[in-house]
C-alpha cells in the first residue's frame, strides 16, 4: 500500500504586542524616519504586525504554535517522532531551535533539526517531512515555522522595517493511506544571495559585518511573481491536476500585490486567496503556517479542500506544496 503524509492538525501563535502602521510610523518619526499608514497599505497591503517581547525567542513562539497543532490533531507530544523547524531567526547559533523546542515540549529522542530557507523555509520543511514519512523514516512529524524578524530589522531603513513581523505556525504531518501531500517542488538560485540577506556573522567572539536585514525589494518582487507561478504549475503537473482544482491558494505573505499577481497568473478568483499579510506583515518562514491555521480555524479551509502552499524568499529560494487537506 502506498504511504502518504497528511496534515492531522494546525496551530499558530502570535506574540500579544500588535503594532499598527500608525503606531509604527509614529515610533519611526521619533528617529527621523518618515513613513505612513497610506504608503504601507497601498504598496504592501500590511496594516499591522506583531512584535515579540525582548526575552521571547523563536522556539518560544514555535512551542506555543506546536501545542495548538498537537491539540488540533489530538496527538500527544510524546507521539511525535520528527521535529523540523523552519527559521532564519533561531534562538542561538547552535543548537537548533528545533532541539530547544523539543525540550520545551517535554519530549526527547526523536530527530530534531532546523531548515534554513528564509521565507521558503516552511515549504522546504514540509517537503523534507513528507519525504521522510513516505520513506518510513518518520510517522508523525511536527513541522514548524517560527520567526522573530523584529530582531534583525534596521529601524532606520524604512524600505524594510515596515514589512516584517514575528509569529509562528505549525502542523502535525502524519503517515496515511490517503493523500495528503500530492506533490512538492523546491528550487534555489544562489546567484541572488545579495538581493535579500543578513550579511553579518559571528567570529572570534564578535559580530562581523552587518547583522540586519538588507533587501532590494524591487528585484525580489520581480523574481517572486514568476517563480511562484512556475512552482505552482510544476506541482499541478506532477499531481495531474489543473488550476481549477485549487480550492485555496496560501502563498507566502509578503506583499498583497505579489499574492494577487500570482492568483491572477493561476487564473484563480481573488476569493480563493488566503490573506493574512494585512494583520501579520511578513513573518518569513512562519507566514504560510500562520495563514493556513487562520484559514482552518475561521472555517474557510475544510477537510477535502485542495491547497496550494507557496514560499519564496532569500537565497533566492522558492517552492510549492500541493495537498488535499
Ligand atoms: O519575504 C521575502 C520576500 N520579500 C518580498 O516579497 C518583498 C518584495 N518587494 C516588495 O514588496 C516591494 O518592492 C516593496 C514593498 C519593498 C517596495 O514597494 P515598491 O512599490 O517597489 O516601492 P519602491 O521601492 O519603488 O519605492 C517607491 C518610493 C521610493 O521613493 P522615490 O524614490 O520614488 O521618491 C521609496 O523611497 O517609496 C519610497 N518608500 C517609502 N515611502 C514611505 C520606500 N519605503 C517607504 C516607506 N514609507 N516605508
Amino acid at each position: 500500500m502506498t504511504r502518504f503524509s497528511r496534515i492531522a492538525g494546525t496551530g499558530s501563535y502570535l506574540p500579544p504586542r500588535r503594532v499598527t502602521n500608525a503606531e509604527l510610523a509614529a515610533q519611526l518619526a521619533e528617529r527621523g524616519v518618515e513613513t505612513s499608514d497610506e504608503w504601507i497599505v497601498e504598496r504592501t497591503g500590511i496594516r499591522a504586525r506583531h512584535f515579540a517581547a525582548a526575552e521571547v525567542t523563536s522556539s518560544d513562539l514555535g512551542a506555543e504554535a506546536a501545542r495548538h497543532a498537537l491539540e488540533a490533531a489530538g496527538v500527544a507530544a510524546s507521539d511525535i517522532d520528527l521535529i523540523i523547524v523552519a527559521t532564519s531567526t533561531p534562538d542561538m547559533v547552535f543548537p537548533s531551535a528545533a532541539c530547544i523546542l523539543q525540550a520545551k515540549l517535554g519530549i526527547a529522542g526523536c530527530p530534531a533539526f532546523d531548515v534554513q530557507a528564509v521565507c521558503s523555509g516552511f515549504v522546504y520543511a514540509l517537503t523534507v517531512a513528507d519525504s521522510m514519512i513516505k520513506t518510513g523514516g518518520a510517522t508523525r512529524a511536527l513541522v514548524v515555522g517560527a520567526e522573530v524578524f523584529s530582531r534583525i530589522l534596521d529601524f532606520d531603513d524604512r524600505t524594510t522595517c515596515v514589512l516584517f513581523g514575528d509569529g509562528a505556525g505549525a502542523v502535525v504531518l502524519e503517515a496515511s493511506d490517503m493523500p495528503g501531500i500530492l506533490a512538492t517542488d523546491l528550487h534555489a538560485d544562489g546567484r541572488h544571495v545579495n538581493i535579500l540577506c543578513v550579511p553579518g556573522t559571528v567570529s572570534g567572539g564578535q559580530v562581523l559585518g552587518q547583522p540586519l536585514l538588507r533587501m532590494d525589494g524591487q528585484a525580489v518582487f520581480r523574481l517572486a511573481v514568476g517563480v511562484l507561478e512556475s512552482a505552482a504549475r510544476a506541482t499541478l503537473a506532477k499531481a495531474g491536476r489543473s488550476d481549477a482544482d485549487i480550492d485555496w491558494l496560501i502563498p507566502h505573505q509578503a506583499n498583497i500585490r505579489i499574492m494577487q499577481g500570482t492568483a491572477k497568473k493561476l487564473k484563480l478568483p481573488m476569493d480563493k486567496l488566503v490573506v493574512t499579510v494585512d494583520q501579520h506583515g511578513n513573518t518569513s518562514a512562519a507566514s504560510i503556517p500562520l495563514a493556513l491555521d487562520a484559514a482552518v480555524r475561521s472555517g474557510k479551509v475544510r477537510r477535502g479542500d485542495t491547497l496550494m502552499l507557496e514560499g519564496v524568499g532569500g537565497g533566492f529560494t522558492w517552492g510549492a506544496v500541493l495537498l488535499d487537506y
